[in-house]
């Protein structure tokens, strides 16, 4: 049997794609044990897990150096690496949104110049130049994006809004949405070939697990 390696988004979302991985029986009990290590193995089933920062999961499979990978749609749309992407797992649901003070929805409403914030430049571009074709000032920031209009880095900033509790104890609120977000399952396009039964059977397992929650796109 060959072998298959996992690439999983470190923290909530890797806790949470396990759970469900193990449901569809691809456990891995040696992950329970350990909070520094980094790579797992089950050996019964012939599968590498890893852990690792989520911008880093697509390129580890676009490399081949995973075979599958758990990621947010967003970090997909942001790195733009070559992969499949094979399931919608339907965790992680939250949304990017353009958010910023309530007097700021003007300045998106006339087109003006104005300043944006985000730890995703690629999708504030995309969003501003080829979605509403306003040209925009683009600061990359790295966490606590909602400083930016706060400290007048930035008019608005383009960022993730789960519960919206962040941007209510900033006095921000979301002036526009760009898209709906969720944990998605990616494959390299070379493993798909080269291991396509191990693959599929993987695939089908979790469908089968999503289906029964009614979770399935
Ligand atoms: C994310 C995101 C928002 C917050 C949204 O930040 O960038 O700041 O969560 O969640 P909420 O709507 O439930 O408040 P994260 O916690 O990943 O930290 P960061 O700001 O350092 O990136």
């Amino acid at each position: 049997m060959q072998d298959l390696t996992i690439a999983l988004t470190k923290g909530r979302l890797a806790d949470k794609t396990m759970e469900l991985l193990t449901r569809a029986g691809y456990s891995c009990d040696e992950m329970k044990e350990s909070s520094r290590k980094l790579i797992f193995r089950n050996e019964e089933k012939k599968v590498n897990f890893f852990l690792s920062k989520g911008p880093d999961v697509p390129t580890y499979v676009e490399y081949g150096a995973a075979d599958i990978g758990v990621v947010g749609s967003d970090i997909i749309m942001e790195e733009n690496r070559r992969a499949y992407e094979v399931l919608d797992l339907g965790f992680g649901k939250c949304r990017m949104c353009v958010c910023g003070p309530k007097e700021a929805g003007e300045l998106l409403q006339h087109h003006e110049m104005i300043r944006v914030a985000s730890k995703y430049p690629n999708i504030a571009r995309e969003y501003f130049y080829n979605r509403k074709h306003q040209t925009v000032d683009i600061i990359k920031l790295n966490g606590s994006v909602e400083l930016g209009p706060i400290v007048k880095l930035a008019d608005v900033i383009v960022d993730i809004v789960e519960t919206g509790g962040t941007l209510r104890e900033n006095g921000l609120e979301v002036l526009e949405t760009v898209c709906d977000l969720s944990a998605r399952m990616i494959v390299n396009q070379v493993s798909m070939q080269m291991k396509t039964e191990r693959i599929r059977e993987l695939i089908t397992a979790v469908r089968a697990e999503l289906e029964k929650e009614g979770k399935l796109k």
